[in-house]
């Protein structure tokens, strides 16, 4: 009878579209320190698929970058021998991914019904979540839509402010470009909290939301954040079809109009950081785009939310030229980075993209900047690799705690400097 239920429950499972699965899958730091290791690793990409986490593509392997690499099972041997005799350092940093992915999940409280400011939430769960937000505080939220994303989700926008009765300057914040970076929707949900309970007696809380809007883009790629929920953890891109092939999806943070596919992105609809047939080919991104261009007069600002690597960058990323702004938006973003690092010793790198990372073009950041947005910030949230993308849930708290503490230190600055 036991037999009969697990194999009736066996059968149900496994006859809807069920969720990849990822046994023995391992996750390699590679540590290339010469040239001859970097073309290792491309040349090792060219012959099994490897997933790239950090960074994106095997074309932004350069030496003295750590390369974070997930690996199939059937392949771990292979990649072990090479690393071998090639004499390129490496760490393990997950043994077994399947578990991590389960080990997220390791909130005490969670239930797995209820919505959690200290949990991943669905984006059922989250759009319900934004609706309530509006309707119980009708005096500070309001709640829009900017557009439709590829598979016809809402892309829902909060507007926190305010209402003065005259149009205020504003700072744009979205989160979860890359479907699978969790904690920085975690992070957008989190700020809105933040900005309806301390109004009124927080002073630096309550000085912003007189004197500006904030527009909280809580999922900028719904469709791809869906598709991590369903079906594969590990996805990146937005979910377009592409034509000619059975890859789907392109790299949203990298088809804005910035050097467009210039540099640190691929041409080829199966890489992680295909820029897209055109630029602004995602309808999403076309969709933020947008309502940017139709604000430019009154954004001030522009934060963008990822993870991982605990860095605070801003402009340039298409260029290793150093934007106008620079000295400023240093000085700002160190000075953010120390806000952060004073609650939990969080240690964060701040610069340029191009230079403290890698080149890689098309991001938002580099075209809001360019558009005349001058405070224009990516944050890389925790943590530096040990779990990535998979940061367990008992970590959103802190992490949000401390990233409030930058994002204000910044929102503060623009208030005075606009
Ligand atoms: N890891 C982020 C990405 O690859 C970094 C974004 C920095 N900005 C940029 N324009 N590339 O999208
Ligand atoms: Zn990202």
């Amino acid at each position: 009878m036991k037999a009969l239920l697990l194999l009736a429950l066996t059968v149900a499972v496994s006859a809807g579209p069920s969720t990849s699965r990822f046994d023995g899958v391992k996750v390699f730091r590679l540590k290339p320190d010469n040239e001859y290791h970097v073309n290792e690793i491309k040349n090792l990409a060219e012959k099994i698929k490897l997933n790239f986490w950090n960074p994106e593509g095997a074309d932004q392997v350069t030496s003295h970058l750590n390369v974070d690499v997930q690996v199939n099972d059937e392949d771990v041997l292979l990649v072990k021998d090479l690393l071998q005799r090639s004499g390129m350092e490496y760490e393990v940093l997950i043994e077994d991914l399947q578990k991590a992915i389960e080990r997220q999940f390791d909130n005490k409280h969670r239930s797995t019904a209820g919505y959690s400011y200290e949990k991943y939430n669905s984006w059922e769960k989250i759009s319900e979540w934004a609706e309530s937000m509006a309707t119980e505080n009708p005096t500070l939220v309001t709640k829009t839509q900017i557009g439709q994303t590829f598979e016809g989700r809402h892309m829902v926008l909060l507007k926190l402010g305010k209402n003065t009765g005259f149009a205020k300057p504003a700072i744009f914040m979205d989160c979860g470009i890359h479907a699978r970076e969790w904690i920085s929707p975690a992070f957008c949900q989190w700020f809105v909290k933040e900005a309806v309970t301390s109004y009124g007696s927080d002073p630096a809380m309550t000085s912003l939301l007189n004197n500006m809007d904030v527009f909280v883009l809580p999922v900028f790629n719904i469709d791809g954040y869906v598709y991590t929920w369903t079906r594969d953890r590990m996805w990146r891109k937005t979910r377009s079809k592409n034509s000619g092939t059975t890859c789907v999806g392109t790299d949203p943070n990298r088809n804005f109009d910035a050097g467009w596919c210039t540099v640190g992105a691929s041409k080829q609809p199966c890489s992680e950081t295909y820029c897209g047939s055109r630029v602004e080919s995602e309808i999403e991104v076309k969709a933020v785009a947008d309502f940017i261009r139709k604000n430019r007069s009154i954004i001030k600002a522009y934060l963008t939310i990822h993870s991982y690597s605990q860095l605070l960058l801003f402009p340039y990323s298409y260029t290793t030229d150093l934007a106008a702004h620079h000295s400023e938006l240093l000085d700002i973003a160190r000075s953010a980075s120390n806000a952060l690092y004073s609650l939990y010793g969080t240690r964060y790198t701040s610069g340029p993209g191009a230079v403290t990372i890698y080149p890689a073009a098309g991001g938002s950041d580099d075209w809001a900047y360019d558009l005349g947005i001058k405070y224009s910030f990516t944050f890389e949230l925790r943590d530096e690799g040990r779990f990535g993308f998979l940061l367990p849930e008992s970590q959103i708290k802190p992490t949000c705690e401390e990233t409030m503490l930058a994002v204000k230190y910044i929102a503060t600055y623009v208030q005075e400097h606009n």
